[in-house]
């Protein structure tokens, strides 16, 4: 079963009146190492102020669908807070205000009729550190399906638990521990729950913020191949501080420098033949 982003006027889920999504007709086009899908996710003029203290500044933004995108720059430049706007993570931060538009599937996310809660599911996060439920394996996977009703019966959550451990590239590891807590997995294994976790609700977009930063380099070995199978299926966005993993895993970079948006495109083109003095700065460690 799938959700609506728009409640229904009665609270429910299925309403008939929820706007519909518009039809994108945006052609596939093909970059540098693959395909790149339709736009997915459409930020324009987005800032976003904490307080009176600026942190973006007018970023304007398309993320294809189908397609990883690598969100680089120096500390504090705003990446985490752009990644934030797109599911409205910063709606839960008291002092934090954002303005411009940001639409997905042609919807504005930040309208009164949408669900943060639901949006959420729909655009799933995956933070640097690890943060499994204090839970068993089983209950951090079938927490967000129990929730949202995706499941009508035991065998249903059961068969999801194990679509979403199979696709996190967990399974194998976990089948016969399923009750012992997602805790007591190793890190790079919590990171993989977590995201199974993610995948369970039935997300189109998974926002990663620097998800390999606590890693050591068998595990992000691992996250990396996970994440260039699970581009196949959902529109993802990573924030990372290296610029080999950029590389590595992403069809599409872009550029920050001190809340500002200076340069995006295939991330080959960002790393050979950069437009912006700024970036080849970036990329070849002058600062940052
Ligand atoms: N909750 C907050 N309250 C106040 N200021 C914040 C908050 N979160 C971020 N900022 C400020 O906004 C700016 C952008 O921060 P952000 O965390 O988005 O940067 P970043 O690029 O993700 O940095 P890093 O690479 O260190 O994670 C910084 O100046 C930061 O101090
Ligand atoms: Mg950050």
């Amino acid at each position: 079963m799938k959700f609506k982003l728009f409640r229904a006027p009665d609270g429910s889920q299925g309403g008939g009146s929820a706007p519909e999504a518009p039809v994108i007709s945006t052609p596939v086009v093909t970059h540098g190492a693959g395909p790149v899908g339709p736009t997915k996710i459409s930020a324009r003029d987005v800032s976003v102020f904490y307080g009176d203290k600026q942190a973006l500044y007018d970023v304007s933004l398309e993320i294809p669908d189908k397609t990883v995108t690598a969100l680089i720059g120096p500390s504090g430049c705003g990446k985490s807070t752009f990644l934030r706007t797109m599911n409205r993570m910063n709606d839960t931060i008291s002092h934090c205000r954002v303005t411009g538009r940001i639409e997905m599937d042609g919807e504005d996310i930040n309208a009164k009729s949408v669900d943060p809660v639901l949006l959420r599911a729909r655009v799933g996060m995956v933070f640097q550190k690890p943060n499994p439920f204090p839970k068993t394996i089983y209950e951090n996977v079938a927490y967000g399906p129990r929730i949202h009703g995706l499941a009508s019966s035991k065998g249903e959550l059961d068969d999801i638990v194990q679509i979403s451990l199979k696709r996190a590239g967990l399974w194998e590891e976990v089948s016969d521990r399923l009750h012992s807590p997602g805790t007591g997995l190793s890190g790079g294994q919590q990171q993989r729950l977590v995201i199974a976790r993610a995948i369970a609700v039935e997300p189109e977009v998974i926002l990663m913020d620097e998800p390999c930063s606590a890693l050591d380099p068998i595990a992000t070995a691992k996250i990396e191949e996970l994440i260039d199978e699970l581009r196949e299926r959902y529109c993802i966005v990573i924030v990372t501080h290296s610029m080999a993993q950029a590389a590595r895993v992403s069809q599409r970079t872009a550029f920050f420098h001190l809340g500002r948006l200076v340069e995006t495109g295939p991330t080959e083109e960002i790393f050979t033949n950069p437009r912006e003095r700024r970036t080849l700065d970036y990329i070849t460690g002058r600062f940052g």
